[in-house]
């Protein structure tokens, strides 16, 4: 037997209904800001994520699903979507179209990391992304976007972590700073925190060596080395914030895993999903289109995993919805008339009436067990006596009531099912 790869799942009824539910307020909301949807390719040159994310970062080194294509080509599944879309922008010089372009995806990507709940080697993101402009209004507004997906999903233990890292000058200064204070600590750090003493200091922040974690409760803060207008930048979009009543807590830790960032980094971190507990990420990446295409385009995203917020969803006992009811289910009494019961199916299908019928040539008492599984609200019995009179017979499912109706009229049917779903 061949099975998926580990990493990776198949997602079917019902739990697709809760994807279809969190997709759909997904679009709403993002439609309701003026984001448009862009989707990119599976796929990409090696070259835009080495360049895009950074040769020092896990997803490039240790965790790209890289491989060489027939033609020689080395190609890339996309483990994120900021550089696809940077990428996209500037071969379609769509920044000359409109000064300010406001993207959303929902997609999957793939990144080899050791499976454990909530983190996959094939997820999905919906993401957005602002190209155009650095007002921390846009900062702002990329933070409020995932926080109004959760509240409206009706999550609660969550909690929303914002950070700057500034422009490369400062962030450089800091880095010295950082490099000077470990110093003659390296040699107590664990052995990938060395490695990344070397390469991304910075990311030595994200270690979960007990160790690690006390030595870098005593760093110096990056805060305190950033330029003014850096620092302005951080306060306006927290005033942002404030006036939106959205509460954060300033994590100086928070150097997130890409090396794109400039400025504001932000997290939105779960309490229900255990050791994957960030939800959603992102922040302002003010150099990418340069470091890409040499064009300066200020920008800010973020991404959020579709499958962790779905698991903090069940941890918080949300969306566990009962079967969509059905509105008619046709049964047929015998099957001489199975074109009769087709073709009145595709009559109400065609007025917008969600119809099934059984396939199965199932007994009456099966074809009921069946209506009831799919939570029918109508059925409509076809064949018997009254067919000879061109009759059949609706039966509404919530009280049992039973009513015939001539083939000729059917859409006093069609009306009947609308007017109880108003009820
Ligand atoms: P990221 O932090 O790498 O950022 O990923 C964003 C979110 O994707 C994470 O917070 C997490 O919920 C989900 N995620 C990441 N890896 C996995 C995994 N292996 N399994 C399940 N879920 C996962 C980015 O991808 C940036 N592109 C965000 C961004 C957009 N920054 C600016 N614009």
């Amino acid at each position: 037997m061949i099975k998926a790869i580990k990493g990776t799942k198949d997602i079917y009824y019902p739990e697709i209904e809760k994807w279809q539910f969190l997709e759909e307020i997904v679009i709403d909301v993002f439609s309701n800001f003026n984001y448009n949807e862009i989707r990119t390719p599976i796929f990409e040159e090696t070259a835009l994520f080495a360049r895009g994310i950074g040769e020092s970062t896990d997803i490039v080194g240790k965790e790209m699903y890289t491989f060489t294509d027939r033609s020689g080509n080395s190609v890339t599944l996309k483990p994120e979507g900021t550089a696809s879309v940077v990428r996209a922008l500037l071969e379609h010089s769509l920044q000359k179209a409109k000064p300010l372009n406001k993207f959303f995806y929902i997609s999957p990507m793939f990144r080899q990391e050791r499976p454990q709940a909530g983190r996959l080697r094939q997820f999905h993101q919906f993401g957005g992304e602002a190209l155009g402009s650095a007002n921390p209004y846009l900062d702002a507004e990329m933070i409020l976007i995932p926080y109004i997906v959760m509240q409206m999903l009706g999550l609660n233990d969550f909690s929303v972590k914002i950070n700057s890292l500034g422009v490369p000058e400062s962030r450089e200064k800091y880095k010295a700073v950082l490099r000077e204070y470990l110093s003659d600590k390296v040699k107590d750090l664990s052995e990938e925190s060395r490695r990344r003493y070397e390469t991304n200091i910075l990311r030595i922040f994200d270690s979960k060596a007990e160790n690690d974690i006390m030595i870098m409760n005593e760093a110096p803060k990056i805060l305190d080395y950033l330029s003014n207008e850096d620092i302005d930048h951080f306060e306006e979009m927290k005033n942002i914030l404030d006036d939106a009543h959205i509460d954060y807590e300033i994590d100086e830790k928070l150097v997130r895993g890409l090396d794109y960032y400039t400025n504001t980094t932000f997290e939105i971190v779960s309490g229900s999903v255990g050791a994957q507990s960030a939800l959603c990420g992102g922040g302002r990446y003010n150099l990418l289109a340069k470091e890409l295409g040499g064009v300066d385009i200020p920008a800010v995203g973020f991404a959020a995993g579709i499958e962790r917020i779905l698991l903090a969803c069940k941890n918080e006992g949300l969306l566990e919805f009962d079967p969509y009811p059905l509105p008619l289910f046709i049964v047929l009494l015998d099957k001489y008339y199975d074109r009769v019961a087709y073709n009145l199916s595709l009559y109400f299908r065609g007025q917008g009436v969600e119809t099934e019928l059984d396939y199965l040539r199932r007994s009456v008492k099966a074809q009921m067990r069946e209506a009831n599984k799919n939570n029918a609200q109508f059925v409509l019995f076809v064949g018997g006596e009254e067919i000879n009179d061109s009759k059949v017979t609706l039966k509404n499912m919530a009280n049992g009531e039973e009513e015939k109706y001539s083939l000729d009229s059917l859409e006093e049917i069609v009306n009947k099912i609308y007017s109880s779903d108003e009820g």
